[in-house]
């Protein structure tokens, strides 16, 4: 018999643990459609900002030995000029993850009570952005912090989960996660890229990105996104979205055994392209399989036992 590889707790339906994280395709409708049907279970919108925003000038992303940087900068047409592409959203059939950033606690709750009106399955809050100055990183480093800003979005945000998203770069990020808990957030999703970090061109003897540093994402992250997940898992109750350097199936198994619910897949979309969700996704049942696990909760959380 085939594993049952639904998830369906208090906070995620989805009908497999994969998701598409924020980043990647998140800002076409029909791209957001198409991964859909490549078989992820959940899609998340590359982050919306308060206001129009540029991001950096090219190259912003470069590929490293075993990994990426990035910097593209937080670029958004800002919340309030998006009406064609929310009419578009009103067509799809897929559970979205609306991901917002602001630059102050206030612009947090802005974008949040305006997305809220277009009643995305979930509120994704980016506190955890390490490209780009004043923007994100700091609010994810603090508990006291990112605590407030949940407990702002929270107040404005209705019925519609909250996922606060993490930085590794946080000293103690059990410690985030328990005051976002606190503060009313739903589930926490971790983590964002790591870093910053830097290339250099040894032609041009100068940085390769345009920001100079960028965030590091793929293979490489994966066992740093393992004890943050195994981190948060072990300071909240709440679901976790687990991400960061997953390339297969037994990757993804191990950010459960972790804790994690579901599993993004960002960087990995690179090499093996959109067809890797269905493939993770046989991947992890074929592991289930050989290991006579019937459902995925059955390995959530081991690591811990
Ligand atoms: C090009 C690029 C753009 C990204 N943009 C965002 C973003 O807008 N918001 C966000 O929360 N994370 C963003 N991320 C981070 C990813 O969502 C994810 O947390 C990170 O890539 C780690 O997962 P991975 O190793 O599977 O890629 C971005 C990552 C990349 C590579």
């Amino acid at each position: 018999m085939k594993p049952d590889l639904r998830i369906k707790n208090k906070v995620f339906d989805f009908r497999n643990p994969t998701v598409l994280p924020s980043g990647f395709y998140g800002e076409k409708f029909e791209e957001m459609q198409e991964i859909y049907a490549s078989g992820a279970g959940a899609i998340t919108l590359k982050s919306i900002g308060p206001k129009p925003k540029q991001g950096h000038p090219n190259p912003i992303i470069v590929k490293c030995e075993h990994g990426t940087l990035n910097a593209v900068g937080l670029p958004t047409p800002g919340y309030k000029n998006m009406e064609e592409f929310w009419e578009k959203m009103n067509k799809r059939d897929f559970p979205l993850i609306a991901s917002i950033y602001g630059t102050t606690i206030q612009e947090y709750a802005e974008v949040a009570e305006f997305v809220a009106g277009k009643k995305p399955e979930f509120i994704e809050l980016n506190i955890s952005c390490p490209n780009v100055e004043n923007y994100g990183m700091p609010f994810g480093c603090d508990p006291k912090i990112a605590s407030k800003i949940v407990e702002k979005v929270k107040e404005v945000s209705g019925k519609i989960p909250v996922l606060p998203k993490l930085t590794p770069q946080a000293n103690e990020i059990g410690k985030v996660a328990k005051a976002c808990e606190e503060a009313g957030a739903d589930g926490i999703t971790a983590i964002n890229s790591v870093g910053p970090g830097m290339k250099i061109n040894l032609k041009t003897r100068k940085p390769v990105l345009s920001f100079k540093k960028g965030g590091y994402t793929g293979a490489a992250i994966k066992p740093i996104a393992v004890r943050c997940v195994y981190d948060v898992y072990a300071s909240v109750e709440i679901p976790i979205i687990g991400l960061g350097g997953v390339s297969n199936g037994e990757d993804a198994i191990e950010l459960m055994l972790a804790g994690a619910s579901a599993i993004g897949l960002g960087t990995v979309l690179y090499s093996r392209g959109k067809t890797c969700f269905n493939e993770i996704i046989k991947e992890i049942e074929s592991w289930m399989q050989s290991n006579e696990i019937s459902k995925l909760d059955e390995i959530k959380g081991k690591a811990h036992e």
